[in-house]
């Protein structure tokens, strides 16, 4: 193994214990595919997202019109093999996209971050060909739209303690359970469903599922009423005797508890982008903010007390940014992404927190009023910490990531 990592001007140098050395070009620029990406969803948020943020978030609204048309734009399936209707681009520039969304309208890249991360990466990697010219060709074009459903009332970070029973009954399944806070549970077309269809066996006798709206037995729960990410719509869903064909069952049979792991290993990168770019959003208001508001005869980034918070928001944010991008482009390079997903998601979703805090404190009073956003932002800021791994279960992952050798 290496030993010392040197950074040489635009190289990494790294020397391995018999001395033999190796440089990998660093470059921290972006193509100009991925520039005009990110400009694409900057413009897009502004004109799409920003109006009506407000009220969607006041009454619970879901971005119906929105959703529509970032489907039309090719944000709800940007990795997805164009073969199958989708973008074919790399997860930096899904990040890219994710973090301007997620400046303006979280509700919105939370709906897109499931689609994307959890859904369409899970059946393009591990759905079969039958599975995909069915389903991911629908999801990928936002013709349709993905949930995936693991969490249970009784299984959220301990995810192996399933209770919902999917049994082999020949050429197809008996589904029976609930499940909780499930991210576009209404709205949402297909569902990919994790349930245990050998309880002997544990963690490997869980199966993931490809479910319709619509069939029988099948139904959808009260919505939540939530702090945050108020615009998406998260639900129960209960399954009554739903009968699932056996072509709808994702891989081998068993592997649905390591398809579950894997997938929410690539939507943590997603989430972290999320969290990224609700710091981003909230610290860009801040900034504006203080350049206009005056006290004491002059405007308050005048202050060091102002002008300090702005140093700290924008340091944390930029760190942030380095591990989310090491993340994607370690899933981009085919390498490992456990550990350095799980790292960029327990970082940037802190920084989303301290940073939005920060925001309503420049803003004053006016920081607590809906009308100037930062206080959504905020709210919106916590679920990071909590969804796709709550800040604890990444901290497993990370130092079993550390310990395991
Ligand atoms: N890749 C592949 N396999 C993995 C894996 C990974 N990243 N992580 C674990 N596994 C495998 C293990 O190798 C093991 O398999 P073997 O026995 O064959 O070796 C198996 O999975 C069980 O692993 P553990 O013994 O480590 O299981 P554990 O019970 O200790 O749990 C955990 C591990 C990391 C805590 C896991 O339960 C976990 O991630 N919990 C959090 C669940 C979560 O993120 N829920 C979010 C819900 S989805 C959501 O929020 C979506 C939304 O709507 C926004």
């Amino acid at each position: 193994g290496f030993i010392e990592n040197i950074a040489l001007n635009k190289y990494l140098c790294i020397t391995f214990s018999n001395n033999f050395q190796f440089l990998f070009p660093m470059d921290f620029s972006l193509s100009e595919e991925q520039l005009m990406i990110r400009d694409a969803a900057r413009d897009f948020a502004r004109t799409e997202l920003l109006p009506g943020v407000i009220e969607r978030d006041n009454l619970q609204r879901f971005p119906t019109e929105q959703i529509k048309k970032m489907g039309e734009l090719g944000f709800l399936g940007m990795m997805v093999d164009p073969a199958y209707g989708g973008g074919g681009m790399d997860t930096v520039s899904y990040v890219l996209a994710m973090e301007e969304l997620s400046k303006v309208d979280a509700s919105c890249s939370v709906i897109m971050s499931v689609n994307n991360s959890l859904v369409c990466y899970g059946l393009q990697q591990y759905g079969n060909e039958a599975q995909k010219q069915k389903y991911l060709t629908k999801l990928a074009t936002g013709e349709s739209l993905g949930a995936f459903c693991l969490s249970e009332p009784e299984a959220g970070s301990d995810a192996t303690s399933q209770k919902t029973t999917a049994i082999d009954k020949g050429d197809h399944y008996i589904l029976n359970g609930t499940k909780n806070w499930i991210t576009n549970g209404s709205s949402a077309n297909y569902y990919i469903v994790i349930a245990q269809t050998d309880k002997e066996k544990k963690h490997k006798g869980i199966n993931a599922f490809i479910v319709e709206k619509g069939w029988d037995g099948f139904e959808i729960g009260p919505k939540e009423d939530k702090l945050g990410i108020r615009g998406s719509d998260t639900h129960s869903l209960i399954f009554n005797d739903v009968k699932v064909p056996k072509e709808n069952r994702i891989g081998e049979d068993g592997f649905g508890f390591k398809f579950s792991m894997k997938t929410l290993a690539g939507g943590r990168i997603g989430i972290a982008a999320q969290a990224l770019g609700i710091a981003g959003g909230a610290y860009d208001l801040a900034r504006e903010y203080s350049k206009v508001r005056k006290s004491f005869g002059t405007e308050i980034c005048n202050h060091q007390a102002i002008a300090f918070k702005l140093a700290d928001m924008h340091t944390s944010i930029e760190a942030a940014r380095l591990l989310v991008m090491k993340a994607a482009w370690d899933k981009d390079q085919g390498n490992n992404y456990d550990m350095s997903g799980a790292m960029a998601k327990l970082y940037a979703s802190q920084v989303a927190m301290d940073v939005s805090i920060e925001a309503v404190q420049v803003h004053g009073g006016n920081g607590f009023v809906k009308e100037y956003h930062v206080e959504r932002m905020m709210r919106d800021a916590k679920i990071t910490q909590i969804y796709e791994g709550t800040s604890e279960i990444q901290r497993i992952v990370i130092s079993r990531g550390l310990l395991r050798d």
